[in-house]
């Protein structure tokens, strides 16, 4: 499994199957062997932008094996993280994952295609790294997703800069601006992966903004 198979999927369907197979090895074939840095950067923005305090809940959208969670609960222990993700597979290495406290990093972890259905919950806070990249979640998702967060809420949201430009995200943020739905988005453009990484050069921007109704 690589980053071009990763690329290929078209459809959920596509990448229920790549993260079958996928689930097991992913850490170490893909975030060790790409020196892949995105999800701890993603987590430090977070910490470093978001304030403290009326902010306890955080849902990861496409957690993954959980990478950004961990990085996320050693920085706010005391937040309480929940994944959702639509592979059953990559869920089931997330939920082994355990804080320094030996707690379970996720609080709870859901099974669900984000293009079809949301869950009925509302989060404080919303972080996602990795899965709004080539033929995962596109702008129409992503908006849609902005429901999960409460009024005055905070979204850290990763978006591949390729699949920014090409798939519309700065015109649906400005649009949703427009509409009084949300802040202005800051934007802050980081490297998803480390010097050493043949990847090197790819960048992802994450897009920081609240929810306002
Ligand atoms: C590249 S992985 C990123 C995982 C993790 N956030 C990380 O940074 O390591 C993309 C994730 O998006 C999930 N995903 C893809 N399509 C999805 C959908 N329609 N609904 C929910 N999750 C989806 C995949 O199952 C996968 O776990």
């Amino acid at each position: 499994m690589d980053l071009d198979e990763a690329y290929s999927v078209k459809t959920p369907e596509d990448s229920r199957r790549l993260y079958a197979q996928w689930a097991t090895t992913y850490n170490e074939t893909f975030i060790k062997a790409n020196d892949y840095v995105y999800p701890r950067t993603i987590a430090q923005k977070f910490d470093e932008l978001i304030p403290k305090s009326d902010i306890q809940t955080v849902v990861d959208i496409g957690c993954g094996t959980g990478a950004v969670g961990s990085y996320l609960a050693n920085l706010r222990p005391n937040l309480k993280i929940t994944g959702l993700d639509i592979s059953p597979e990559m869920l089931a290495e997330a939920a082994k994952i355990k804080r320094i406290d030996d707690s379970p990093v996720y609080n709870d972890l859901s099974e669900v295609d984000l293009t079809v259905e949301l869950p009925k919950k509302s989060f404080d806070a919303m972080i996602s790294a990795g899965t709004f990249t080539h033929g995962h979640l596109g702008a129409e998702t992503f908006i849609s997703l902005i429901a999960l967060v409460r009024a005055n809420g905070w979204l850290v949201i990763g978006i591949n800069s390729k699949h920014f430009s090409s798939q519309g995200f700065g015109v649906a943020l400005i649009n949703a601006h427009d509409q009084g739905r949300i802040t202005q988005a800051q934007f802050h453009n980081v490297q998803i992966y480390g010097p050493k990484s043949p990847h090197y050069g790819d960048l992802a921007t994450i897009a920081i903004f609240q929810r306002l109704k």
